[in-house]
């Protein structure tokens, strides 16, 4: 019996040590492993470049995941939100030569989930950047922003607008066509009709571009037109009119880099001279042919325009190509612009007369009965001066653009 108790005893106190052992290390290698998953998980929930870039890089079915290039910019940016709020999955590459990260930062804040919004910094010159995009991401349709865009400018740095407008539409048909991504929605704008003779602009008046920067725009739109005669792509092809006002619940803005004030827009000089930026407000022409001898244009919403490009998105049809002015219809002078934003701002901006800006045309307002019929589109919210209003909101609250509030 001893032998046998003995000889037990030591045995089961090994047992009994070994057990004791072994339960904790298995217990503890459970917990280590699921610490670590849990560590993992937060990790990759934490990090947008790991979980965006798998949640970015497939198609999953019931979310359309849109390209939006120049979305740090004054209309992408607008865009993006838009599309973020009717759930689309947004991409924005841009270079930020001329956009805001401040905006993106703000996207971002607004909607933080996984899988919503990833920012790629890119150059869509480099053609190398701009495959390594695509194939990287999975696409569904393309809203191509991204350009310089100032009359002024481009008939001083011509070359420039050429490369950065059409050659990188080319790029980016390249890499679309390359990818097979099905629906392209395209910012031109209405300086590719030039001075048409005939007022109001429909589709079909003929594109006689004045400037290198309407020249660039209907040189992109050619090529993407004869690209399409035989592709299954949809395309949407929006030529702006001038583009106005800001978010009305004054979350984003229009900003440009102050060195492009002397080319700028009339709002943007508008509300600079409100501010005391500058000190007064430059008309450039008072003899032109129109009622009051200053130029004549056709002022749309950012809110109006880019719920075109909604629109737009939803009616895209592959194989057709549907294009499309986006204006109000109705032209105003700039001297009745310069009434609303003084009304809009409350201040009594000094006004200058010069003369004529190289590259300007007299008058310009659209006929927009094409796409209200068949987009089912009107421009809801514009109105000269209360879209003024909204962006003088924002202006004022950021005197040096997204640097300060
Ligand atoms: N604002 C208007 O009144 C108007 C009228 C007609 C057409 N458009 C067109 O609308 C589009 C957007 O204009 P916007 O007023 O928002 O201009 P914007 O300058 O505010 O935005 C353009 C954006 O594109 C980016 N970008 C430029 N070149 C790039 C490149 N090579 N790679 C990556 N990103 C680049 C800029 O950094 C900027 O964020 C342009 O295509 C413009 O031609 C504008």
């Amino acid at each position: 019996m001893l032998p046998v108790n003995r000889g037990r005893a030591p045995h089961r106190a090994g047992m009994d040590f070994t057990d004791a052992k072994r339960k904790p290390s298995v217990l503890s290698k459970v917990v280590l492993a699921l610490v670590l998953t849990v560590f993992c998980v937060y990790i990759l929930k934490q990090s947008p470049g790991i979980a965006g870039t798998n949640m970015f890089s497939v198609h999953e079915p019931g979310v359309t995941h849109v390209l939006v290039t120049g979305g740090a910019g004054f209309i992408g940016s607008h865009a993006a939100l838009r599309l973020l709020k009717d759930n689309y999955r947004v991409t924005i590459v841009d270079n930020l030569s001329r956009g805001n990260m401040a905006a993106v930062k703000i996207l971002q804040g607004l909607f933080p989930e996984p899988g919503r919004l990833q920012f790629i910094y890119g150059d869509l010159g480099d053609t190398k950047v701009v495959n390594k995009i695509f194939s990287e991401n999975a696409f569904d349709a393309v809203m191509h922003f991204a350009a310089v865009a100032y009359v002024g400018e481009s008939t001083l740095e011509p070359l420039r607008y050429y490369h950065n407008i059409t050659a990188n539409t080319l790029t980016i048909m390249e890499a679309m066509a390359a990818h097979r991504v099905k629906t392209l929605i395209y910012s031109s704008t209405c300086a590719t009709y030039g001075e048409p003779e005939k007022m109001p602009i429909t589709e079909v008046t003929p594109q006689v571009p004045i400037n290198p920067y309407g020249k660039a725009k209907k040189m992109a739109e050619d090529i993407i037109l004869d690209f399409s005669k035989n592709s299954d792509m949809a395309v949407m092809v929006l030529r702006y009119f001038n583009v106005i006002g800001s978010d009305p619940e004054g979350r984003l803005g229009e900003a440009p880099r102050p060195e492009l004030r002397e080319h700028g827009r009339i709002s943007g000089a508008c509300f600079d001279a409100a501010r005391g930026i500058i000190p007064g407000l430059k008309v450039r022409g008072t003899d032109y042919p129109t009622q009051d001898g200053t130029c004549i244009r056709d002022y749309i919403d950012v809110t109006d325009l880019v719920d075109a490009h909604v629109k737009a998105l939803g009616k895209a049809e592959p194989g057709k190509v549907g294009i499309y002015n986006v204006g109000t219809g109705r032209g105003r002078s700039v001297k009745e612009f310069v009434e609303a934003c003084k009304k809009a701002t409350g201040v009594e901006i000094k006004v200058e007369y010069l003369t004529r800006r190289p590259g300007d045309y007299a008058e310009v307002y659209s006929d927009p009965s094409k796409i209200n019929r068949e987009l089912n589109w009107t421009a809801k919210y514009t109105d000269l001066q209360e879209s003024l209003s909204i962006a003088w909101r924002w202006q004022k609250s950021h005197r040096n653009g997204y640097g300060t509030s």
